[in-house]
């Protein structure tokens, strides 16, 4: 089989410099659709029904594809008969969500955490449980040895270990499987952030993961989904986390008797469409081949990583780059301002890349070495709606692109540095730097 086929891969866009065919690099953000997740769901549509009590053909019809694509979640994942899969709507939601339900297991608790993660694996520990966070070595890695002995010196009261599979902002893998182990041996669960791990590498949940959130629109399926998997023993004890509709057996004014999962933890009307688009994905990939996937991102990575290393201008974050990571590479350019050279990549080469700090505060500024003062200086630029001193920029190319699309970075990147001056002007509205003279139109 052909490798599957992207909706707008051959799209072409207005530049400075004419029409220019459009090099999406900002894969870590969202991913497009694929055309086959399209076709699954102009299938499905006319079907459409609410889903698990409605009577009529549609409804069984709908019902039955969404706990197809429950299953579908449930094997690609490797998951096991002692987990369960609840849709939601995105990775931030399913963390969120399982703070919540681990109220009671961890109670006066610790959870211990990484310097290394997305503010959607940080924020919810912190805002719930006294949080240790590990810092990263000067690599920008996590130290299993750092984790190991915290673990020891807590004596019992970390519960949780929650750590991200791999970092949108260096496309460092974290070994899951090791850890896992590591954190079952003190007695703590085990949860993984699979955001940027579970569209790029095949992940096996049956090894020793008891909780695993991952987003369908980072995985080519991007119609309002995602999923929380995790150990029905946990996930189903108590009140349902979200109470209302589609959680109970039983109401009365005076009683409530609620549901068993995943119908407990899927309140209201799910992510029907959502899901079945997902499961679209995932049988589009199991088709094709995920070993197929890793090797073609594997040489996209060595590529992107030799070009962006030969360039003196700019310095790439974190330290040297292992065989497991994936084609996600955080830059900062030397002499010229990160949201000008994105700029320039965007409205004269076409390029669509991200800057700023990638909802990573913590690891980018730890990676810019920002000290204290300066981050107390970023803090208020931000607070006065300035752009903050210090960014970075990502290019995340996908199984997709092309090499040539990686060259055609290095000339944008090159020609920028080579310049004095940039005709360019900060639109608030668009949040970027925008051409003077150049009349920006939406299609729509
Ligand atoms: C590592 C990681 N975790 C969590 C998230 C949050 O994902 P979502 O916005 O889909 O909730 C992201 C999104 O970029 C991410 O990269």
């Amino acid at each position: 089989m052909c490798r599957p086929k992207v909706i707008g891969e051959n799209d072409k866009v207005r530049t400075v410099n004419g029409i220019r065919p459009y090099i999406f690099f900002d894969n870590a953000a969202s991913t497009p659709a694929l055309v086959a997740v399209f076709e699954k769901l102009k299938e499905f549509i006319p079907y459409y029904s609410n889903v698990e009590r409605g009577i009529g053909y549609k409804s069984f019809v709908s019902t039955e594809m969404f706990e197809k694509a429950r299953e579908k979640v449930h094997s690609f994942l490797g998951a096991t008969e002692e987990h369960e899969v609840i849709f939601v709507k995105n990775t931030t939601e399913g963390v969120n969500k399982l703070a919540r339900k681990l109220k009671e297991f961890i109670g006066d608790g610790k959870v211990l955490t990484t310097e290394m993660e997305h503010h959607s694996n940080l924020l919810p520990w912190k805002k719930h449980y006294d949080t240790e966070v590990i810092p990263v070595n000067k690599e920008g890695r996590v130290d299993l040895n750092l984790i190991e002995e915290a673990l020891r010196k807590a004596n019992g009261k970390i519960k949780l270990v929650a750590i991200t599979g791999a970092s949108n902002v260096t496309g460092f893998v974290n070994p899951i499987y090791e850890i896992s182990e590591i954190a079952h041996k003190y007695g703590a669960l085990f949860s993984v952030d699979g955001a940027q791990l579970v569209p790029h590498k095949k992940v096996d949940m049956s090894r020793g993961i008891d909780f695993l959130s991952f987003s369908a629109h980072k995985f080519y399926a991007p119609f309002g989904s995602g999923a929380l998997v995790g150990k029905k023993d946990i996930l189903g004890k108590g009140e349902p986390e979200s109470v209302g509709g589609g959680t109970v057996k039983f109401v009365s004014l005076e009683e409530v008797i609620w549901a068993d999962l995943p119908e407990k933890e899927e309140s209201g009307t799910p992510v029907i469409t959502g899901a079945i688009a997902l499961m679209a994905a995932i049988e589009e990939f199991e088709k094709w081949g995920m070993d197929k996937l890793e090797d073609m991102e594997s040489r996209l990575h060595r590529k992107l990583y030799e070009t962006l290393s030969s360039l003196d201008g700019i310095e790439i974050l974190g330290g040297k780059r292992e065989k497991e990571d994936f084609p996600v590479i955080s830059f900062v350019p030397r002499k010229v301002s990160p949201y000008i050279l994105s700029s320039v990549l965007s409205f004269e080469y076409g390029i669509g890349v991200r800057t700023g700090c990638f909802c990573a505060q913590p690891y980018v500024k730890k990676l810019l070495k920002v000290t204290a003062e300066e981050s107390d200086q970023i803090k208020k630029s931000m607070m006065s709606g300035l752009l903050p001193e210090k960014g970075a920029i990502r290019a995340s190319p996908s199984f997709y692109n092309t090499e040539d699309e990686i060259e055609t970075l290095k000339q944008g990147i090159e020609d920028a540095l080579s310049r004095d001056k940039f005709n360019y002007t900060y639109d608030s509205h668009l949040k970027a730097f925008v051409p003077e003279n150049f009349k920006f139109t939406l299609p729509f």
